[in-house]
């Protein structure tokens, strides 16, 4: 798999819900290689501050147009300063990086795919491809955030996939509580349980729903975020501990990852 390292041009940067924008860059290159799950570093910045480029999956990969499309919710200086960057101006990207995720395995019947607030970001081009190859899957999106203002793109997603439940925290919209609240709501009333899942979301969450499916041996894939200072295996900041009868031991999130089985990773020390 190749990576390039491109200058970007923005073609849009607008809000597209509570603190989150849609970010669609012209990067023919990346475009074309990049798959499901993976992601870019992106340099907000030509100045020193933030020095460190930030990590971000892809939303949507539109190979034919070049395009890559990026959903990001502004949590500190970079993602702020990358709100402000007007269409027209470049940014330098350096992808695709990760692994991506895997399609399930062939005669796979029920998929449920868990997103937790922007979690849902990495999971759009993965909805696309499992729908793309094996459209004989039932694919339920389970979408879970604070409240309503931060769901976005709920039209498209119910149009991709077989059935959606949102929940919210707060109860303003859908399901009230968390989304794995809203699974074992449904595996209770529903007597349902899928035959493949994959998830991504905050690490608390992830942590949570690794417990059920491993308690219920369902197969997996996670998205994982941890912080990240080059996204190439240079630095080793991205290690997040793995399970292991001895010496302690680590998996790196930028290139080993960000896709894991969960039942590799040591839970209990991530938080
Ligand atoms: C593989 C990967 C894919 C990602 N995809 C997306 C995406 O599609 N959309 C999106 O909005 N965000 C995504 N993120 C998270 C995103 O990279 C961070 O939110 C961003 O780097 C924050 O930069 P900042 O300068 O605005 O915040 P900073 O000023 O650096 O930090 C602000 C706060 O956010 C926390 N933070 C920063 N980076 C991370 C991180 N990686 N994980 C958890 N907490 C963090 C910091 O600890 C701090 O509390 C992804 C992260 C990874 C590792
Ligand atoms: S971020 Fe540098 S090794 Fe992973």
């Amino acid at each position: 798999m190749r990576k390039y390292l491109e200058r970007a041009k923005i073609i849009r940067n607008l809000p597209l819900a509570s603190s989150i924008y849609h970010l669609e860059l012209y990067s023919p290159k990346i475009a074309n290689e990049a798959r499901a799950g993976q992601f870019v570093m992106l340099r907000v910045t030509e100045d020193f501050i933030p020095l460190l480029r930030r990590p971000f999956s892809l939303f949507r990969i539109r190979k034919e147009e070049g395009i890559l499309e990026i959903a990001y919710k502004i949590v500190g200086k970079g993602t702020g300063m990358l709100s402000k960057k007007p269409e027209g101006e470049y940014v330098d990207l350096l992808g695709p990086l990760g692994n991506g995720f895997r399609l399930p395995p062939p005669g796979t019947r029920d998929v449920w795919v868990l997103a937790g607030g922007i979690g849902i970001a990495a999971l759009r081009p993965l909805i696309e491809s499992i729908k793309g190859a094996m459209p004989e899957v039932n694919l339920t999106l389970y979408y879970g955030v604070k409240s309503s203002s931060e769901l976005f793109s709920i039209d498209d997603f119910s149009e991709m996939c077989d059935g959606l439940r949102c929940s919210t925290d707060d109860g303003s919209f859908g399901f009230c509580g968390n989304v794995l609240g809203c699974v074992i709501h449904d595996w209770e009333t529903l007597g349902t349980i899928p035959s493949y899942l994959y998830a991504c979301g905050p690490t608390v969450m992830l942590r949570h729903v690794a417990q059920w499916v491993i308690d219920h041996s369902i197969p997996s894939q996670f998205s994982l975020e941890s912080l990240m200072g080059c996204g190439v295996g240079a630095c080793l900041g991205c290690a997040v501990p793995k399970k292991s009868d001895g010496e302690p031991s680590y998996v790196h999130v930028c290139f080993e990852g960000p896709i894991f089985s969960p039942d590799i990773i040591q839970w209990e020390k991530l938080l």
